[in-house]
């Protein structure tokens, strides 16, 4: 019988910051480059190699794309020595690419592993989500709520006005009506160019100031960031948004059924979920790689939803070379 990954997750919760500080310390060496694929490139490869020495059974159900698009780390493809743990693998080997490119804050490396079939297989399609922290009823938010009912109901919840809270949105022309809407009700809105895991995380850490995030992102990263609500406590809901027949087909190979479905944080991440990060640039949750002193510091968070632990890891690493 395959070993239960709880028995085990303990030790791969360290061993996943270590695959996700790697691909920070590669694509760091692209940050302000202007060279988006070289980063990305970067992250992959070392996570790749990193995830390989793993003594997992692992298989990468959000990935780099699917196996024709992309040749590492793609949907399905086997990760880990084989011979741990039947675990399934998301990652986003570098998240924000542009913001790495650009050397702008906020770009890291992510990774989740969980137990087989527990997570969702999120086609690359759009998602709609909305997520707040923790310590709130249940359904205090609703993706089907208007912006002022959900603003309503976290302000009562919080015992503040609505014009004290602020809401974090993607800077996109897709969501004009929804800031619009954010800004008349007298709330703030933070804007990011891209990152929305960072933006949902942000909700769980008051020193970020954002208070809930909304908007249309990515389903993978909507995906992981449910998984790392998971494990850092916090609320959230995703609709997959499949506007073109061609989404429809992937969304339905990848086992979806209802499109129209609102799933719950615990929908898309059922089962126990490690979740590890690590920062490229500097952001909200993690400092970047930093180059100093012959070496380099890395930050990196894991978290384990089965026992709510959330480790802040601040390394230093003096001889890059053997991450290449
Ligand atoms: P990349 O790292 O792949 O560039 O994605 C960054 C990101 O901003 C995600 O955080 C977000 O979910 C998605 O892109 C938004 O997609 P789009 O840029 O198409 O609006």
């Amino acid at each position: 019988m395959a070993t239960k990954i709880t028995n085990l997750n303990r030790m791969l919760a360290l061993e996943m910051g270590r695959v996700t500080e790697r691909a920070a310390v590669r694509s760091s060496l692209w940050v302000g480059r202007g060279d988006e694929k070289s980063a990305d490139q970067a992250a992959v490869d070392a996570m790749r190699k990193e995830l390989n020495v793993l003594d997992i059974d692992g298989v990468v159900v959000i990935g780099e794309g699917e196996r024709d698009e992309a040749p590492m780390l793609y949907i399905g493809e086997k990760v880990g020595t084989g011979k741990g743990p039947k675990v399934d693998i998301a990652l986003d080997p570098l998240e924000g690419t542009t913001l790495t490119a650009k050397a702008m804050p906020n770009a890291m490396t992510v990774l989740a592993a969980a137990e087989g079939g527990t997570l969702l297989h999120a086609p690359d399609c759009y998602m709609d989500k909305i997520a707040i922290g923790g310590g709130y009823p249940d359904g205090l938010v609703d993706l089907d709520a208007t912006p002022a009912e959900n603003l309503k109901a976290l302000a009562k919840a919080k015992k503040v006005d609505v014009p004290e809270l602020t809401v974090c949105i993607l800077d996109r022309p897709r969501h004009a009506d929804l800031i619009r809407a954010v800004r008349e009700c007298g709330a703030r809105v933070t804007l990011i160019t891209d990152g929305d895991i960072a933006g949902v995380i942000a909700t769980t850490d008051a020193e970020t100031g954002v208070d809930l995030y909304m908007g249309v992102g990515g389903a993978p990263e909507g995906v992981l960031a449910a998984a790392a609500l998971r494990c850092i406590g916090g609320q959230m809901q995703g609709r997959l948004v499949t506007a073109v027949e061609e989404q429809k087909v992937r969304a339905a190979k990848m086992g979806v059924k209802d499109f129209n479905k609102k799933y719950t944080m615990g929908e898309m991440a059922s089962g126990d979920v490690i979740f590890a990060a690590t920062g490229v640039t500097d952001g909200w949750l993690l400092d970047g790689v930093h180059h100093v002193n012959g070496g380099v510091t890395t930050h990196t968070i894991v978290m384990r939803s089965a026992t709510g632990t959330v480790r802040r890891l601040k390394s230093f690493h003096s001889n890059i070379e053997k991450f290449g």
